[in-house]
């Protein structure tokens, strides 16, 4: 059989726990696949870095950047827990991997399942994705700070965008949309103000536009398209965006189509250089962690799209469809993060 091997990153707070839930339903999934995965799992997180002060070796990247694969659960601490002031593991192990690896797309489908209760009074049919640039952006450290702690102090973000990094991610975008039912897809910028990088994300979605015909284009203004994420959602169907304006929209995203606990999302090198990782859009809830009630379907899902990656489109279909049927079903039922774990898994057996 064909040998996958896959890094597991479970990471803080909930993270574990929603892994575990993740790595049955995947190991169920691939049952009766020519497959065999072999995992290799990774203590990083605040936790670690509590006992080694250690966020992210070269050795540790190393290592995970020689797997064809990467299952995360969540990294970070409590927010504003003074023992991690100096850690800052969110750049240091979540950025970092995104950016060695190459993770320039980052693909954050929002579906608003039947029998899920949105927020929206009449959400209407919500299937879309969010391509996220992944490497760019005001994400890159670009900065600096001086007269730091005085009245005058001047602190920079800038934002990054080369004319590869924009055009490689709206390229992607395109290919996504063209393989879609609706063939859509919506530039969201703020081009009317970020005039510089806004030209050039205009300039390229045009250019690109030109090399899928079939694929039908629209631009919003970021602020405007929060606006229609709550009022027509079902308007959506690929949109291609910034990474910092990406990781805010899919958050609102998540709580129009059933909530944080059911997002589930890739980063992805679609060029196949680097492994891909896939994790729940949601953090490590340091407020739940422990108490075994955290939703691990945004894990499982993201198992799906891990599948789909590794090109075993029947196991994420499996576990797509065990998913959308528990889903249905559970209305409004508390349920622990075990037993959730448990009716997914009996309908991928099932199925
Ligand atoms: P969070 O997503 O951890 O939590 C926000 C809220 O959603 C909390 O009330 C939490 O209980 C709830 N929630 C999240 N996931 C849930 C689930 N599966 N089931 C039920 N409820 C769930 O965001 P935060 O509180 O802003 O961040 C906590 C820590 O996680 C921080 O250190 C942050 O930097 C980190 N973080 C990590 C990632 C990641 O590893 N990819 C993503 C976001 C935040
Ligand atoms: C996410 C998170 C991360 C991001 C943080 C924790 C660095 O919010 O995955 O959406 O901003 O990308
Ligand atoms: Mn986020």
């Amino acid at each position: 059989p064909r040998t996958v091997r896959l890094a597991v990153i479970p990471g803080d707070g909930i993270g574990p726990e929603v892994v575990e839930q993740a790595l049955r339903a995947l190991d169920s999934a691939i049952a009766g696949e020519d497959v065999a995965i072999e995992r290799t799992e990774f203590s990083l997180g605040a936790a670690r870095y509590l006992e080694t002060g250690d966020v992210l070796t070269d050795a540790d990247l190393t290592s995970i950047a020689g797997h064809d694969a990467i299952l995360l659960g969540a990294v970070g601490g409590k927010p504003g827990d003074p023992r991690l002031a100096g850690a800052n593991i969110e750049r240091g192990l979540l950025l970092r991997l995104r950016f060695s690896l190459d993770h320039y797309v980052n693909l954050r489908p929002s579906v608003l399942y039947p029998g899920v209760a949105s927020p929206l009074a009449d959400p209407g049919e919500v299937d879309f994705v969010v391509v996220r640039e992944g490497t760019e952006g005001p994400y890159v450290g670009n900065g600096g700070a001086i007269r730091v702690g005085t009245p005058a102090e001047v602190a920079n973000e800038v934002s990054v965008n080369t004319a590869y990094g924009v055009e490689r991610v709206v390229r992607h975008a395109f290919r996504v949309a063209s393989a879609r039912d609706r063939k859509k897809v919506t530039f969201v910028h703020k081009t009317n103000v970020l005039v510089f990088a806004g030209s050039l994300w205009k300039r390229t979605v045009d250019r690109i536009a030109e090399e899928f015909p079939e694929v039908s284009v629209d631009y919003l203004h970021v602020d405007a398209a929060t606006i229609f994420l709550v009022t027509d959602p079902a308007r959506f169907d690929v949109i291609v965006t910034d990474n910092l304006f990406g990781d805010i929209l899919t958050d609102l995203a998540a709580a129009i189509s059933g909530g944080i606990g059911l997002a589930a999302s890739g980063n992805i090198n679609p060029d196949g250089r680097y492994p891909s990782m896939f994790e729940p859009v949601h953090g490590s809830a340091p407020d739940i962690a422990g108490k075994g009630i955290a939703d691990p379907t945004a894990a499982i899902l993201s198992v799906a799209l891990l599948l789909d990656h590794l090109g075993l489109p029947e196991a994420a279909g499996r576990v797509q469809r065990a998913v959308a049927a528990d889903i249905a079903e559970r209305a409004g039922a508390q349920r622990s993060t075990s037993e959730v774990g448990d009716a997914i898994l009996g309908r991928i057996g099932a199925h």
